[in-house]
């Protein structure tokens, strides 16, 4: 039986559709996403092209800047600062990664937490792992929407995250730990021993690598869920972690293009209608 598809495309769509329809029931009032791309990483800048339009579509007002890639930390710094205090900004949005030479983290953390559309300042984070409500990161949110919209069991299943990034594979897997998810994590990374062994062990695998097609059927235990957010480029266009006979063995598996993907950017509009609500711009849910 092949797998099912967890549409990242039809999930997105959906997502999308409702957070037009709660801007449009509470009068359509005034939301900003600041979008902040410094140098132009080509895919970076796509990236930044998609958010805005996918903004656009659902009645959100982007607010973009381009940074010159020879910027300054302090220039970057400056910039953030200004947009964290600017009343009428209530998301920010800065693509990454920054070019050689600027340090991320100090630029993120002026992001306020109310404002941090992409989860991913130390205040945000910290409430992850404190498991208080707050802004998450997206890619990880739309995972875990394609998990919960399929009714893919968590509860004392056995999840491996490949991948220990804070951008995707620890929210990840704080995440599928969560209380109400319940899964029981294992991290993999470069240094795990026997990948395949402990791939082999889980009822839901999310592959956050980047290295085309890491996991081969014969690492997948029949019937488990595998959420494929890895991107390489290559002459064929987007590969991902998973190779594609995994479906084959698979109970679930998501498309890649069209799964992690397009819920990362649903994910993304839906943060900022959290942002708003954070801000007293929309009631609360
Ligand atoms: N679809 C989307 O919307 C979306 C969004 C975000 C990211 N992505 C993609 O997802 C992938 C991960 O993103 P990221 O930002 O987390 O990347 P990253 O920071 O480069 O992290 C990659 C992780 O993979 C691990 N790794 C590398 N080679 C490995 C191997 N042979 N076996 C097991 N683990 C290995 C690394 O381990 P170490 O920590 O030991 O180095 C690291 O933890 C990338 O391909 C990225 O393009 C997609």
């Amino acid at each position: 039986v092949p797998a099912i598809v967890l549409d990242g495309k039809a999930l997105a769509a959906q997502v999308r559709q409702q957070v037009a329809d709660v801007l449009k029931a509470a009068g359509s009032p005034e939301v900003c996403l600041a979008t902040v791309l410094v140098g132009a990483d080509r895919p970076s800048r796509s990236y930044v092209a998609m958010k805005r339009r996918d903004a656009g579509e659902l009645g959100i007002t982007s607010h973009h800047t381009d940074v010159p890639g020879d910027a300054s930390q302090a220039e970057v710094e400056d910039l953030v600062r200004s947009l964290a205090a600017d009343p009428a900004v209530h998301g920010i949005l800065v693509q990454l990664p920054l070019p050689d030479g600027l340090d991320p983290d100090p630029v993120l953390d002026l992001v306020p937490a109310e404002k941090d559309v992409d989860g991913l300042t130390e205040r945000s984070l910290g409430r992850l792992v404190r498991g208080l409500p707050g802004l998450v990161p997206c890619t990880p949110l739309g995972v875990l929407r394609l998990l919960e919209h399929h009714h893919v069991p968590t509860r004392g299943q056995r999840a491996v995250v490949l991948g220990r990034s804070t951008l995707v594979g620890i929210p990840a897997a704080l995440l599928l730990a969560r209380k109400g998810i319940d899964c029981t994590v294992t991290v993999a990374h470069s240094r795990t021993r026997d990948l395949a062994d402990v791939v082999r062990q889980a009822d839901i695998v999310v592959a956050a690598v980047g290295v085309a097609h890491i996991i081969t059927p014969e690492m997948v235990k029949p019937g488990a869920a595998v959420l494929d957010v890895g991107v390489s480029r290559s002459e064929e266009g987007i590969v991902g972690d998973v190779d594609p006979a995994v479906g084959e063995v698979a109970g679930w598996l998501t498309p890649n293009p069209g799964g992690a993907g397009p819920m990362t950017r649903a994910c993304l509009m839906e943060n900022t209608l959290a942002a708003a609500r954070l801000q007293g711009v929309l009631p609360p849910a």
